[in-house]
């Protein structure tokens, strides 16, 4: 018997985005096909409802026999990670462009109908991100560009790939700029966790070490806005339906200090700890937030799940982490 259901490739659905992604897709009705190059018992969440597979998509046969019969497809697969990560992996991280190339490529021969790349704040010139309290940022500050070193320039190399295959092969792509994403069933260690989790960690740690000290990298005057899992992947799936063939932020607009940050998460554990600055570590831009203006005008709908509230959900998942790691029974 035929299956008449939309089809939808989850490229790098083994990691934080993309499992989520698959969850979303899986309860909409669509038949799933993750791909990962992973092994799958090291995939953040498995679907057995979906098809999974274990590929390197850098390579173009791979990408081809992905793509093959999906009508949708999302490219949430890249070599990167936090701050730490990026900056000293700046090969590694512009090595995806043989993913989403080679993605492209496959959609376009195989008349894939829609197509999401997943590009990033790190795309945004340097010049507006060098206080804490700078203008928002709005998609056209990605020109005259100066992006992330890196990482940065894969991800606005990709975009306009996105763009010319958009142009001149009539692919339907869209794209979305992330800002800092974070939640259950993400990196939470192991060196590519961003600074939500690395901090839920280290104060979950300390709590149930008894520590009394935590490590924060930078002053913790630098400024950010956090993403929650769960708006991000509500953007994307709006994105994807929509007509708007632009990158458009994806970003919460709270904008908070990494102090700011810390103390939330010491409030959500109810723990009193003291901080060593370590001025040497990786920082990354001084500040960075997102104008959600044109998302706003584009799809009538904007991120809104707080960032207390993010936090709450993804400090207790932390948690039980840290505690399994560490073999302790947890309340
Ligand atoms: P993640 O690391 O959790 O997931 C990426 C997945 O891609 C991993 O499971 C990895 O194994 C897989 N992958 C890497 N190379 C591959 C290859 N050659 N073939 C197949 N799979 C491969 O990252 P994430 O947080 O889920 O991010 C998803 C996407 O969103 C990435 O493109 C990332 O650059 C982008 N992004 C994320 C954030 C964020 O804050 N999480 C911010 C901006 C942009
Ligand atoms: N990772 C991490 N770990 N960051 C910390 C820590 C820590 O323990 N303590 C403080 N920070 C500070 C960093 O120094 C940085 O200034 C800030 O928290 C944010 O760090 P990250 O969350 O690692 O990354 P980012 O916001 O600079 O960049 C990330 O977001 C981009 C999209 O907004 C990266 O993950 C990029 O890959 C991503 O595209």
């Amino acid at each position: 018997m035929s299956d008449h259901r939309s089809s939808a490739l989850v490229a790098g659905g083994g990691g934080f985005i993309g499992g989520h992604l698959a969850a979303r897709l899986l309860r909409e009705g669509y038949r799933v096909r993750v791909v990962d190059c992973k092994p799958v018992d090291e995939w953040f969440q498995v679907h057995p409802d979906a098809e999974n597979v274990v590929a390197d998509l850098s390579l173009l046969d791979a990408a081809r026999a992905a793509v093959d019969g999906m009508d949708e497809v999302y490219n949430l697969a890249a070599d990167m990670g936090g701050i730490g990560f990026i900056e000293g992996n700046k090969t590694r991280c512009m090595l995806s462009v043989l993913i989403n190339t080679h993605l492209l490529m496959a959609s376009r021969d195989a008349g894939v109908d829609r197509f999401f790349f997943s590009s990033s704040a790190c795309v945004y010139a340097a010049a507006h991100q060098v206080a804490p309290d700078l203008e928002p940022l709005r998609e056209e500050m990605a020109y005259p560009a100066m992006p992330e070193d890196g990482y940065g320039w894969e991800k606005l190399f990709d975009e306009r790939m996105c763009r010319h295959f958009a142009e001149d092969f009539g692919l339907r792509t869209r794209v979305a700029r992330f800002h800092n994403i974070y939640g259950p069933h993400g990196t939470w260690d192991g060196g590519r966790e961003k600074a939500p989790a690395a901090i839920c960690r280290k104060v979950a740690a300390a709590v149930i070490n008894n520590d009394d000290k935590i490590e924060i990298w930078g002053d913790g005057e630098q400024s950010r806005s956090f993403t929650y899992i769960d708006d991000c992947v509500e953007g994307i799936r709006r994105i994807m339906r929509s007509d708007c063939d632009q990158p458009l932020n994806l970003g919460s607009d709270e904008l908070v200090t990494i102090n700011e940050l810390v103390d939330l998460v010491q409030e959500i554990a109810s723990s009193s700890l003291k901080r060593r600055y370590n001025l040497s570590a990786a920082q990354g831009v001084r500040g960075r937030n997102s104008d959600n203006t044109l998302i706003r005008e584009q799809l009538g709908w904007a991120p809104s799940v707080s960032l207390r509230e993010g936090m709450s959900e993804t400090y207790s998942w932390i948690y039980k982490q840290v505690g399994y790691a560490s073999h302790r029974f947890l309340p």
